[in-house]
């Protein structure tokens, strides 16, 4: 019986969608098929289905790894097991625990067992074969959860040694320029005070002698070289005060309290900001290294200010407790620009904030910076002093 022009168009549609379908699982676009059938639907996995994504993760420069929620390695690729110095058949089916320290595991253990689909990053100490040991970055990533104990979990494991040199090695350059710039203030200090001082003093003593000598009835003769002493002892009191800055010899003479209160006095003065300072006697002097460090990161944090910050008010309080000391800078300006103009103008950074850190960071203290755009920056140092300095 020939077939009714619909019952055709109902054979050439069901056509079409089975040549799409086979078009499908040619091209990999799909692994699993799902056919209709009268006791319900039936699904059926391709094979090789994974073979793309296996090639993948077999070609990373990274470790990829399932795991379950003990720890248990369930899957490796070969690049983890030449990261470990292991043979893959050894890897597979052993504990990831086994490759971490025992601080290590209390870290990672209680992450895979709350493990969520948003994932978490972790650094971690590996365990290599031979006794090495090798500094990684572990994300994770939730796969499948089965009942209330049961998961895979994913796992990239990528090598942090490189990142790591390149961090020491900035570090230490950091750490360099900072010497490099102390000793040539030093060296610019005692060149101004040496030679420029003493030359603008031998000028203003003549000039002092000059206006001496000149009588009232020289008039404007007289006036003039009045003027000129005046603004020579002007000049030489400022290169006085650059030099002072540059190697604070009232840091080492009078101690950090007035150090810290001759800079900000200072810096009020010139930039007509209003300063508070907050710094209770100390009872001892404190290591010089420690003082120097806490007077240059002032200096260097109220540069920023008047630089960047566009503020009204700036707090500065030095704040000594059992076993440290605290230097604290607030200012109430702009705050750190937006994210996406600063990578705008990442390469062009300037060296104040690193600096800082490195100057905290060379007396055993902590760097920690607080901002928000008009909000306001925030600047915390902490340094161990007494014993807890010898402990760090
Ligand atoms: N108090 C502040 N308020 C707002 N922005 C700040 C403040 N301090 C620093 N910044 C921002 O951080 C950036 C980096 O500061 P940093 O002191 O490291 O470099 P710089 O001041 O640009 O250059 P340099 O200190 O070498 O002269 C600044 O360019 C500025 O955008
Ligand atoms: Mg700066």
């Amino acid at each position: 019986m020939p077939l009714s022009e619909f019952e055709l168009a109902v054979l050439r549609a069901r056509l079409a969608d089975a040549e799409e379908t086979l078009r499908a699982i040619r091209t990999g676009e799909v692994d699993t098929v799902m056919v209709a059938g009268k006791e319900g639907s039936q699904v059926f996995t391709l094979e090789g289905a994974g073979d793309a994504y296996r090639v993948l993760i077999e070609s990373m420069n990274e470790g990829a790894l399932t795991l379950a929620a003990d720890g248990v390695i369930l899957y490796a690729n070969h690049c983890f097991a030449r990261m470990v110095n292991r043979p893959l058949e050894q890897v597979t089916g052993s504990s990831f625990y086994r490759l971490l320290s025992t601080a290590d595991q209390t870290a990672l253990r209680p992450r895979l067992k709350r493990m969520t689909k948003s994932g978490a990053k972790i650094q971690v100490m590996l365990n290599v074969v031979g006794g090495a040991k090798m500094p990684v970055q572990i994300s994770l990533r939730l796969l499948a959860k089965y009942g209330s104990n049961r998961a895979t979990i994913g796992m990239v494991v990528t090598d942090m040694t490189e990142a790591r040199r390149n961090e020491e090695q900035l570090r230490a350059l950091t750490h360099r320029v900072v010497q490099v710039q102390e000793t040539e203030r030093g060296r610019v200090a005692l060149e101004l005070h040496d030679n420029i001082t003493q030359l603008l003093c031998a000028v203003l003593f003549r000039s002092q002698a000059l206006a001496d000598s000149l009588s009232t009835r020289d008039g404007d003769a007289k006036k003039e070289a009045v003027t000129l002493r005046g603004l020579l002892g002007e000049a030489a009191d400022e290169v006085e005060r650059i030099a002072q800055n540059l190697r604070p010899s009232i840091l080492e003479h009078l101690g950090l309290g007035a150090a810290l209160r001759e800079t900000c006095n200072e810096f009020a003065e010139r930039t007509g900001l209003s300063v508070t300072l907050t710094c209770p006697a100390l009872a001892d002097r404190l290591p010089p290294d420690t003082e120097l460090a806490l007077y240059r990161i002032l200096q260097v944090a109220l540069k920023n200010v008047e630089q960047h910050a566009k503020a009204r008010r700036v707090t500065v309080s030095l704040m000594q407790a059992k076993g440290f000391v605290e230097l604290v800078i607030k200012d109430d300006g702009i705050g750190f620009e937006h994210k996406a103009e600063s990578s705008k103008r990442k390469g062009k950074g300037g060296l104040g904030l690193f600096s800082m850190s490195e100057r905290a960071g060379h007396v055993g203290g902590a760097f920690t910076l607080k901002s928000a755009p008009r909000r306001g920056t925030e600047i915390e140092v902490r340094i161990p002093v007494g014993p807890a300095a010898a402990a760090a």
